[in-house]
């Protein structure tokens, strides 16, 4: 055994040896629910310093964390997942992620825990992606899903007990080049796209979301807006995928965000929901109703579609 070889097998070693108590963890969680599912770089070096961990560490030991995100009627199987990202001011953050399921409606609709960390990621304006820690090996959906990152070549994943790259789990990949398309998922820069002929009232933030969606292969610039009585507003974006079947709806985007602040979706929470999408290319509304229609009592339901002017 080499020298360097000889450390790495101490690193891992180490990596799995630390926990959080289930006094930190419940700690943590509450501290993650009121800032929406992000870890900023001044808690991370505090945590680190506090527990003598270096950031990965900290990373995989907060992953246990991320899974009491985790709404899963259907397998009562608590996924979690967080993204290691770098913001626009070059700070490390940690994006936290975890699985959605739906009573009552096609499976195919659930949120994977690594899409919701990678959209907390994306709507939270990180640059881009160097790490995902995941309480699971990650299933063939998500490893496609991963695979629309402009870090896909670079990504690390990193499991309980190994690390991977994705080219490991993915060898011989379809992507987005394959379609001919050249940008990808966060790589895109601000929308210069404007809608024409949208009311004044229309939510500003709407818009804006609806304008960053990443739909290289419908056009579809689309957005959801969940608003609560109480705990302001959630947004979420469309970010399709080459294989197209991963790709994740305006409404799975805000819903899985809406579930990284602790709250649950009901009558007394949630207000109502607006879709806004694209007039040309809109394929979003009944989607929209088959998740909705997994709530008992569904909130208020707004419906905008609007033309693009390129
Ligand atoms: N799940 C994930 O969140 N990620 C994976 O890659 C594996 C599977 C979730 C989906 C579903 O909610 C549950 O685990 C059972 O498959
Ligand atoms: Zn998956």
């Amino acid at each position: 055994m080499t020298a360097s070889s000889k450390e790495l097998s101490q690193e891992a070693l180490n990596l799995a040896s630390f926990s959080f108590s289930l006094e930190q963890k419940t700690a943590l969680f509450t501290q993650l629910k009121q800032q929406r599912g992000i870890l900023f770089q001044r808690d991370i070096i505090a945590l680190c310093n506090e527990h003598k961990l270096t950031e990965t560490q900290l990373l995989k030991a907060c992953v246990p964390v991320a899974s009491l995100f985790s709404v899963a009627p259907i397998s009562q199987f608590y996924v979690g997942a967080i993204v290691l990202g770098i913001n626009q001011q070059g700070e490390t953050q940690f994006y936290f992620g975890a699985n959605v399921e739906f009573t009552h409606q096609a499976l195919s609709l659930v949120v994977h825990a690594e899409q919701s960390a990678i959209n907390n990621a994306w709507l939270n304006g990180a640059k881009s992606v160097i790490k995902i820690a995941i309480s699971d090996a990650p299933c063939g959906y998500c490893r496609q899903f991963m695979n629309e990152l402009d870090t896909a070549d670079s990504l690390e994943i990193l499991l309980p007990e190994k690390h991977f790259s994705l080219h490991d789990l993915l060898p011989n990949a379809f992507g987005p080049k394959d379609l001919g398309n050249e940008i990808s998922l966060m790589s895109q820069s601000a929308s210069t796209h404007q809608f024409s002929g949208i009311s004044n009232a229309c939510d500003e933030t709407l818009i804006k979301t609806a304008l960053n969606a990443y739909v290289p292969y419908t056009g579809n610039f689309s957005a959801v807006k969940i608003s609560t009585y109480q705990d302001g507003d959630f947004y979420g974006s469309y970010a399709e995928n080459a294989a197209y079947s991963p790709s994740l709806s305006p409404l799975q985007s805000a819903l899985s965000q809406f579930y990284l602040s602790g709250l649950s979706f009901d009558d007394q929470t949630v207000k109502s929901i607006t879709l806004l999408e694209t007039e040309d290319a809109k394929n979003q509304l009944e989607v929209a109703k088959a998740v909705l229609a997994s709530f008992e009592n569904p909130p208020a339901f707004e419906y905008i579609t609007a033309a693009l002017i390129k």
